[in-house]
């Protein structure tokens, strides 16, 4: 069996709001290990997006760990949690969040320049154009390099944000819905592409209401009143 290349204990996070404590994660355990593509199945507001930005370092938990190569996350400073996320996170979500006024091939070398320090970046700049090229080819987008967002498809939009999170090699794509915005046939291809990059050995860590969309993963686990419970 594969190592453990994520692991959360003991993961609690509570918002405050309007005056009274809402307690959305309640002591989460999970693994994720390398090469796995783990979903995470749960109601609308069971703290699913919470959990994900979590894994990612989006967000803080109130307590518990976050533990990648050894290291609990929460415990880097603040430029070293950017580049766990930068680096490490490629995140996908349900609506895409491109930029408008920027083509394909732009919205996707954005990735690039946020895992890269700004004074490497001008030595990295033709670097990443190709690999962000690569990327788009690689989600079948090589013949939309330079259309805007407005000019593409829910699909073709979702496939360059999945290149967007993939250019920096990230050792985890974590996907929050992507498939949430997308009529049934072009859902089915977005996890057709899942299932390509799994192959290729991408790790995923993918939530999702939909059981049919959760199934395609290797491994279900439940979010249930704020904890995780195998399938
Ligand atoms: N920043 C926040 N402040 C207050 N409440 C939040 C915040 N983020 C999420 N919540 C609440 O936490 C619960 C879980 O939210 P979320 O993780 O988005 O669920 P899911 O993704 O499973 O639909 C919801 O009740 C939501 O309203
Ligand atoms: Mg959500």
């Amino acid at each position: 069996m594969s190592e453990a290349i994520i692991q959360a204990s003991n993961l609690k996070r509570s918002f405050h709001e309007a005056g009274r404590e809402l307690h959305v994660l309640r002591g989460v355990d999970l693994s994720i290990r390398e090469g796995e593509w783990l979903s995470i199945l749960g109601r609308s507001g069971s703290g699913k997006s919470t959990l994900l930005h979590l894994l990612g370092g989006l967000d803080r938990p109130t307590s518990g760990s976050v533990v990648f190569n050894g290291t609990d996350i929460f415990t880097l400073g603040g430029g070293r949690l950017d580049r766990y996320r930068n680096r490490h996170a490629g995140f996908v979500f349900q609506f895409y969040h491109l930029l408008p006024e920027l083509s394909a091939l732009e919205n996707v070398l954005i990735g690039s320049m946020l895992g890269s320090s700004v004074l490497g970046w001008p030595g990295r700049r033709k670097a990443a154009h190709r690999t962000a090229k690569e990327m788009l080819d690689r989600v079948g987008l090589k013949d939309r390099l330079t259309h805007r967002p407005a000019k593409l498809s829910g699909g073709e939009r979702q496939r360059v944000a999945i290149a967007r999170a993939l250019v920096n090699r990230p050792s985890v794509l974590l996907a929050d819905e992507p498939t949430g915005n997308l009529d049934a046939d072009t859902a089915g291809s977005i996890l057709d592409l899942f299932r390509k990059l799994h192959r290729e050995g991408q790790t995923i860590a993918m939530v999702t209401h939909d059981r049919t969309v959760a199934d395609a993963g290797d491994r279900v686990v439940t979010l249930t009143k704020g904890r995780l419970a195998a399938d």
